[in-house]
């Protein structure tokens, strides 16, 4: 009977081997050895359904929208599609959700088109820890006398100082920018209390959720956020950037546009052609995760539900991963570690772990990496904000190691290996 029932629940821990059967690319070799992609968070592979659904788009679909012919409909249906699957992954209306080049560009094109109802001496908060494509576009404001207050680290965990938050946060405050996750140190932000702060006094909400992504499930609705950002590319599927907005800014809000394009939602927020075949490949990278959440939890009925049970079995696979991950780079004498290191707030970090090795640049080590197949990240990462505050812009940065779901105990030891070699050399 008991069997029976786990039988239906699906496998407890992350069928890894299901997973790297399901991208091709995980069997790359380098130098003789098989590559350990843990330079996730730069954008991670993509499994094959997302490969076959660009090719089958460009094969039997290919068409601009709106036209009355068959390929044409079918590439509206197939955008349709695709939102709904991006509403599934947000918990938000379709058409709530638009497409973009990547969320850098999104960012800009928000910022601008929010910039119109700004004057001067309005405030806008950002924060040291984000990626510059959520500060960049918002002192962009400064052009227009907006005032751009940025709220500070708690250097000693790399976790954003909230009482600095608060003093940050005023009734001339029209928007606060934070991330979800630090694409750097991997802290992950209490962005609904953030948000609720920011309502509290009148402001906006823009969410990067970029990194976190590929670790946890995002509720829109439950956060309440104004606007939120997420890039495909980060969690299996193409490069491309998606953004969701409730539906009262997005009508409110004006963007610049083309006069003859749709002034509807979600249209009016997607400038131009869309890549739509990267779309199709989007909506493919959803149900990805939507079936290997139905794997593991086969009493998942909707996509919704499979998605959260997906994020469920990666997550703790993540955990387990980065807290051995966490051991072996502890003991490497010499290696220090930028964030969270307390096995004990792990709920408040994910995957991603930056470090920098007593006597060398992260471009050695990721170099010495490199050549035995271990893909690592080396530098700013764009969170140009961090690395001058955590004092370590001028000096090469930081060594990024991202680790996702399709990654095994195996590559993080042949890492720990390898850093532990070098360590001696
Ligand atoms: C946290 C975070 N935000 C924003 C971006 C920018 O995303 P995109 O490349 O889609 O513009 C990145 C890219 O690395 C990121 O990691």
């Amino acid at each position: 009977m008991t069997s029976t029932l786990a039988h239906a629940a699906g496998p407890k821990d992350l069928d890894n081997a299901w997973v790297r059967q399901q991208f091709p690319s995980l069997e790359t070799q380098v130098n003789g050895q098989i590559a350990a992609f843990l330079d996730g968070p730069a954008g991670t592979q993509v499994p094959q359904q997302v490969v076959d659904a660009i090719q089958k788009y460009l094969l039997h679909d290919n068409a601009n929208t709106c036209g009355a012919f068959a390929t044409s409909r079918r590439t509206d249906a197939m955008i349709a599609g695709a939102r709904q699957a991006m509403a599934d992954f947000f918990h938000c209306d379709a058409d709530e959700v638009s497409f973009g080049q990547n969320m850098t560009t999104i960012t800009f094109a928000l910022s601008r088109a929010i910039a119109r109802e700004l004057k001067a001496g309005d405030e806008v908060v950002v924060t040291t820890l984000d990626h510059d494509a959520n500060v960049a576009p918002w002192r962009a404001l400064e052009e227009k006398g907006v005032v751009v207050r940025q709220v500070d680290i708690r250097e000693s965990d790399c976790t954003l100082d909230l009482d600095d938050l608060k003093r940050k946060i005023m009734n001339k405050t029209k928007l606060v920018a934070v991330g979800y996750a630090s694409n750097a140190v991997g802290t992950i932000n209490p962005v609904a209390e953030i948000t609720r702060l920011a309502h509290a006094a009148g402001a906006l909400v823009f969410i990067d959720a970029v990194h976190y992504a590929p670790h946890g499930p995002i509720d829109v609705k439950t956060l309440d956020c104004d606007f939120l950002a997420c890039s495909p590319y980060k969690f299996f599927g193409p490069h491309m950037g998606t953004l969701y907005g409730k539906r009262e800014h997005l009508m409110r809000f004006s963007p610049y546009k083309v006069r003859p394009a749709p002034d509807a939602l979600p249209d009016r927020w997607e400038t131009g052609t869309q890549v739509q075949e990267l779309i199709a490949g989007i909506a493919a990278a959803v149900n990805y995760l939507a079936e290997l959440g139905k794997r593991h939890d086969t009493a998942a009925r909707d996509r919704r539900s499979a998605l959260l049970a997906a994020y469920r079995v990666t997550h703790a696979h993540e955990m387990a991963l980065l807290a051995e991950l966490m051991e072996g780079l502890m003991a490497i004498p010499g290696l220090r570690i930028f964030g969270i290191t307390d096995l004990k707030r792990f709920n408040e970090r994910c995957s991603t772990v930056s470090v920098r090795l007593e006597g060398h640049t992260p471009t050695e080590v990721a170099t010495f990496l490199g050549q035995r197949g271990i893909f690592t990240w080396d530098g700013n990462f764009y969170a140009l904000n961090l690395t001058e505050r955590l004092g370590v812009q001028a000096r090469g940065g930081l060594l990024r190691i991202g680790l996702v779901h399709y990654n095994t105990a195996d590559e993080v030891e042949r890492l720990l290996a390898a850093l532990r070699e070098f360590s001696r050399a």
